[in-house]
Parts: structure tokens; C-alpha cells; sequence
């Protein structure tokens, strides 16, 4: 099956049982400062799922574009792509369990209505529970699925594995379904209940595994089961029964149960295939193809490491294509740098690897022309992707020269290379050290100490990096300016005034979701499901004023992440913090808490360096989501 008729195939599946299909939204994640991309299908819900009205209803079907950019370097084996279409069916408050698991079920193993894959081919992960946060075992999934199985004739015991190791250690043991940990069965889009932060919500989920037969690969432990990476076992799809949120008392249920369910497109058609392989599949053989025809880098006769380059071009041309269609630019911070980094390996992998390759471009409408029937306004931005690609590709020729001239200067100097040499063409020249071991390699001076010498030099700038990455990340979700003027600093403040006085006025539902401070304004944007009144806005407002009026005392404290998270302080929905953390807090004349946030700084040290505070504008961002922005002159 192609992925495009998988695609048609799943949405008339579940439309024909009550779903409206609803388009996939861009990658670039709108009010959601949690994470840089969209990388799976419930993200653009969020709001719907803690209980918000969906215009569309309360059953949902599509299919997401995703981007998980903690995936680059995994790139090159045969099941792990960057960008990709998720499966999506969505339950606000409607079906639950036994329906989802049914319905996924017939959905794998039906033959006219679905994929039509042999039921014992299939294995499924069921969540074992979690007492230290009062999360009971799921008894009803299990219950559910042996019924699935045995009604089909497949016998389905029942295995606690609970851990990889445990896995690895005991093997299948004939069992049909698994239970595991929350590592594995426990979904948020932070992970684990021990790493949300206060109002996520999240769930116990289902995995449901197809077993391609392969056998199985000691490196990765001395027995296979479900959740083993040697690659016999291939997850296609999660429903996630999504039913707590984190508050600061611990869990809770949400108002509502609702079922998220989300299957990789690619790695659903690999099953139906029965080829372990997801570039194997249309949209990605696509590529290959015209690799092949305008190349003759044939992906069917090269060796394994140029498979795997012919992988990284694949994958991330694709990527690439699909970001600035949505709008992404390459440039030096954030998405822009993930852009670059996605160009700049694929024209390395191609230039220096496929023979007779001269640039990259004309791979854009390869891409495209595959997507046209699914997404048409990407072919309609064709020429706009080409030049970028053809921009990029010229600068990174321009960077490749000029770290050939250094390499040659240092081997000059040094007589030799060394790590420190390698790491310094890599890190300030941007030149890939693959290109410097061939160099050195070719003139002799290839030894050992120059990749230790690299991967020493590389740890060193990642520490450093971490630590700079964590007061960024504290930056962009909670001030840690980069600006210290003394008016940013001012509206620094302002802003944790405000969101103290909008949980005041508007209540707790009421977190940050997205924050912006400059020495013009301060904007805050947080979850609140309807615009403000007049009143509210006034009543908000008249409480950061009183509070700068009483002048009241701002402190910063370091504390480990969990005792920060006791004592209440806020953090910035969906950030994520270091173990030991900044909170500032300022404290009412009688001593109490006023405001306390998880926080980079800087503040002033008294509220009442503020001038008089202004709220400027209400407005929406996305569902759920309001933004404010205020002065204080
Ligand atoms: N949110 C879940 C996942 O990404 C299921 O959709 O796996």
C-alpha cells in the first residue's frame, strides 16, 4: 500500500465512525513555546484536550506534519526519520478504551475496511502503573486487547516486563501482550509524570508493535521483546488514554477522558509492506528514484554506509522542503539553525559521496511533485523552496573553501593536525570533520589523537553549550534576558507581577505560555480559554500597580527543581529546567507569597523602581491562548 492510500484510507476509516477530518496544522507550533517544531499530532489540541469546545466537534481524524529534531543524528538506519506524517484520531471526552483499541484493531487487520496485516504479526504495551504518583496499573486495556486477539483465534498471555533490562533479561515468554514502565507506556509531551510540569496533562498509553520476523540482534541485549531496538519490532501506533494533569497537588483527572492516538504514516506502510525498511516506501523511494536517474547513486545496489547517506539526503531534503513551506529561513538561532544544519548535512552527504552530483535543488520538486495531491500549496511554493536550497548550497560551498584553506595553514603551522585543529574547522569554519579526516588521512597525519583530541574538545563546547543552553532556555521561556537595560529589566519584573495579578483576577488555570521582553514592551502570553473583559483587564492591571506602589521586595533563590516545584513556583507550561534552578519570588509586606517563578533574571530589586504599568492590548494567539501587552513608563 502506498502511503497516500493509507492516508485516504485511515481518515474514511474513521470518518465512517462519527470523525471530522480536520487539516494538519503548520509545523511551526502557534502560542506553544514547548517545543521548537510540531512533533506529534495532539500538540496544535492542547487546548481541547484540557477541555476546551473544538468547533469540529468531540471526534477527530488527521494527519500531522511532525518534526522531531532530537532525531537528526539518528538518521542513516533504516526506521528513523525526522520528518514525518502522523495518524491522528483524537476522543474529547467521547469514546474511550474499549472503542479506540476495537477500532484500532479492525483499522491493522481488516482487509477491505483497513491494512489487512496478520493479526499474529501484531504485540501490544499496556502501562504498568505508577504508585509514587498515585497512577493505578491499566487493567482494562489488557482485558480489552485479549479479547481483540482471542476472538481472532491468537492465544494472548499476558507478561510484566516492566523495564528494557527486564526485557532484555526475560525475553517474550510466549507473551502476546506486554507490560511496562512509564518510560515506555506513560505519554506527554514532556515524558515521564516525575518530568511535567505543573498543568500538562497526560496519559497511560497502548503501543502496538509489528514483528517483521527478523531475528534478533544481540547487541541489543540477550533477548528481543516488543520493545527492544534491534528492529524485529516496529511500533506503528499509541493511544494514549489521556486523563490526568499534573497540578501542584500532585495528579489529578482532567474534566474529561479523552483517547490520543497517534501512528507514524511511513512506518504503518512499512508493515503493510512487510519491509522493515521506511525508505522503502512511496514518498520516500520517490527521492531515490530520481537520485538514481540523475546520479546513479542507486539505493538498491550501494553499500550500507552509502545507504545510509542516501538516507540522510532523503530524509532531510524532505524535511527542509516542508519547513520553509511552512516559512522557516535558514539562519543562525533556533529553527533556522535546525534548517541549516538539515541543508547543510544533506549537501554534504550528497556532494562528497554520490558521484556526478552537482547540487541539491533540483530534489525540491521531487518533493513537492510526491506531496502534490496531499499538500498542493507545497508545490505552488516550488521555486521559492529551490532558491532557498540553491542560496544555501552556495554559501556552503563558499564555508567548505575557506576550511580548506585554514586546514592547509594549520598543517603548515603545526606541521600535522591535531583535535584541537579539527574541532576549531568544525566549530568556526563550519568544516565537517568527515572532510578533515579525509584530508589528514590522505597526507598521513590521521592518528588516534586527533579524534580523541576532537571528541574531548567536542565534550568541553557541549558542557559549555548546556549551561548556556540553560539559562537560554530560561531565557526564552522566562526572561533570562539577553537585554539588560534597565527598562527591559523593569518590564522583566512587570511581567512577573502580571501573571500573578491575571491568576488573581482570572484564576490558576491561567499559566504562561509564551513570553517576550524588550526595553519597549513586555508581552505575555498565557492559557485562558476566552478574551478578557474590560474589568478584568482593569482589575489586573490595578494590582501590579498597587503591588509596585508598596515597593515590595524581589529575591532570587537557588533550590533543587523539585523543591521549587513544592514551594509552587511557577514555570512557563512545557519548559524544561536543569536540576538545580533560579526562582525568583517577591514577597507581600506580611511575607507572604506574592509571586514565584522558576527564573534566569534579572529583576530589580524592589517593585517599586517600576513607573506606572499600562496594559496595551488584549488579543488571541491560538485557541486557548491570550496575549498581553503591557509598559511601565
Ligand atoms: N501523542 C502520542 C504520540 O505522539 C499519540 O498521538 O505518540
Amino acid at each position: 500500500m502506498t502511503s497516500h492510500e493509507l492516508r485516504e484510507k485511515y481518515l474514511k476509516f474513521f470518518q465512517a465512525r462519527g470523525h471530522k477530518v480536520i487539516p494538519s496544522a503548520p509545523l511551526i507550533p502557534e502560542g506553544d513555546s514547548s517545543t521548537l517544531f510540531i512533533g506529534s499530532g495532539m500538540q496544535p489540541l492542547v487546548p481541547y484536550l484540557l477541555g476546551e469546545k473544538h468547533p469540529d466537534g468531540t471526534k477527530l481524524v488527521n494527519s500531522q506534519k511532525s518534526f522531531r529534531a532530537e532525531d537528526i543524528e539518528e538518521v542513516g538506519d533504516n526506521r528513523h526519520t525526522t520528518f514525518f506524517e502522523m495518524l491522528g484520531n483524537w476522543s474529547l471526552g467521547d469514546y474511550w478504551k474499549k472503542d479506540q483499541l476495537a477500532w484500532f484493531f479492525e483499522f491493522l487487520t481488516n482487509k477491505e475496511t483497513g491494512v489487512g496485516l496478520p493479526a499474529d504479526r501484531l504485540y501490544v504495551s499496556v502501562f504498568v502503573g505508577d504508585p509514587e504518583n498515585n497512577i493505578p496499573r491499566d487493567e482494562e486495556s489488557p482485558a480489552i486487547w485479549q479479547n481483540l486477539f482471542e476472538t481472532g483465534g491468537i492465544p494472548a498471555p499476558i507478561v510484566e516486563l516492566i523495564t528494557e533490562e527486564k526485557g532484555s533479561e526475560e525475553g517474550m515468554q510466549e507473551g502476546r501482550i506486554f507490560y511496562y514502565g512509564a518510560k515506555k507506556n506513560w505519554w506527554s509531551r514532556t515524558g515521564v509524570p516525575a518530568n511535567m510540569p505543573v498543568g500538562e496533562p497526560g496519559g497511560p498509553d497502548s503501543e502496538v508493535f509489528y514483528d517483521f520476523g527478523t531475528p534478533h540482534d544481540p547487541k541489543f541485549g540477550k533477548n528481543c521483546h516488543p520493545n527492544c531496538d534491534c528492529g524485529r519490532f516496529l511500533e506503528i501506533g499509541n493511544s494514549v488514554f489521556m486523563e490526568y494533569v499534573k497540578t501542584e497537588r500532585g495528579f489529578e483527572k482532567l474534566k474529561q477522558q479523552n483517547v490520543d492516538f497517534g501512528g507514524g504514516l511511513e512506518r504503518l506502510a512499512a508493515a503493510s509492506n512487510n519491509d522493515p525498511d521506511i525508505f522503502e516506501v512511496d514518498v520516500l523511494k520517490g527521492v531515490f528514484d530520481a537520485l538514481r536517474k540523475n546520479y546513479s547513486w542507486d539505493y538498491g545496489s550501494v553499500e550500507i554506509d552509502q545507504k545510509s547517506r542516501m538516507r540522510i539526503v532523503a530524509d532531510h531534503v524532505r524535511a527542509a522542503v516542508f519547513m520553509i513551506g511552512d516559512g522557516v529561513l535558514p539562519s543562525n538561532k533556533e529553527r533556522g539553525y535546525v534548517l541549516r544544519r538539515l541543508l547543510r548535512r544533506s549537501i554534504f552527504n550528497a556532494y562528497k559521496f554520490a558521484p556526478g552530483f552537482s547540487n541539491l535543488y533540483p530534489l525540491v520538486r521531487v518533493v513537492t511533485d510526491i506531496y502534490n495531491d496531499a499538500y498542493p500549496e507545497l508545490s505552488q511554493q516550488t521555486k521559492k523552496i529551490q532558491e532557498v536550497f540553491e542560496a544555501e548550497e552556495m554559501k556552503f560551498m563558499e564555508t567548505l573553501e575557506r576550511g580548506e584553506k585554514e586546514i592547509e595553514k594549520r598543517i603548515k603551522e603545526h606541521n600535522g593536525l591535531s583535535g584541537k585543529d579539527a574541532f576549531d574547522l568544525f566549530q568556526t569554519f563550519g568544516y565537517p570533520l568527515e572532510l578533515t579526516k579525509e584530508v589528514a588521512e590522505s597526507r598521513g597525519y590521521l592518528h588516534i589523537g586527533l579524534l580523541q583530541g576532537f571528541e574531548v574538545e567536542l565534550e568541553k563546547y557541549k558542557e559549555k553549550h548546556r549551561k548556556l543552553s540553560q539559562t537560554a532556555s530560561s531565557g526564552m521561556f522566562k526572561g533570562g534576558l539577553v537585554d539588560h537595560e534597565p527598562q527591559t529589566i523593569k518590564h522583566h519584573t512587570a511581567h512577573h507581577l502580571l501573571l500573578a495579578a491575571l491568576r488573581q483576577v482570572l484564576g490558576s488555570h491561567v499559566l504562561q505560555r509564551g513570553s517576550n521582553v524588550s526595553s519597549e514592551r513586555l508581552r505575555i502570553d498565557f492559557s485562558h480559554p476566552e478574551k478578557m473583559t474590560k474589568e478584568q483587564l482593569e482589575q489586573a492591571e490595578k494590582i501590579v500597580n498597587q503591588k509596585i506602589s508598596e515597593n515590595l521586595e524581589v529575591k532570587r533563590e537557588e533550590m533543587p527543581k523539585a523543591e521549587a516545584e513544592k514551594s509552587g513556583a511557577l514555570a512557563e507550561f512545557g519548559a524544561k529546567y536543569g536540576e538545580v534552578v533560579s526562582v525568583y519570588s517577591i514577597y507581600n509586606k506580611d511575607g507572604s507569597v506574592f509571586s514565584r517563578e522558576f527564573c534566569g533574571g534579572p529583576h530589580v530589586a524592589h517593585t517599586g523602581e517600576l513607573g506606572q504599568f499600562k496594559i496595551k492590548k488584549e488579543e488571541a494567539v491560538s485557541a486557548g491562548v491570550r496575549r498581553i501587552k503591557a509598559t511601565t513608563i
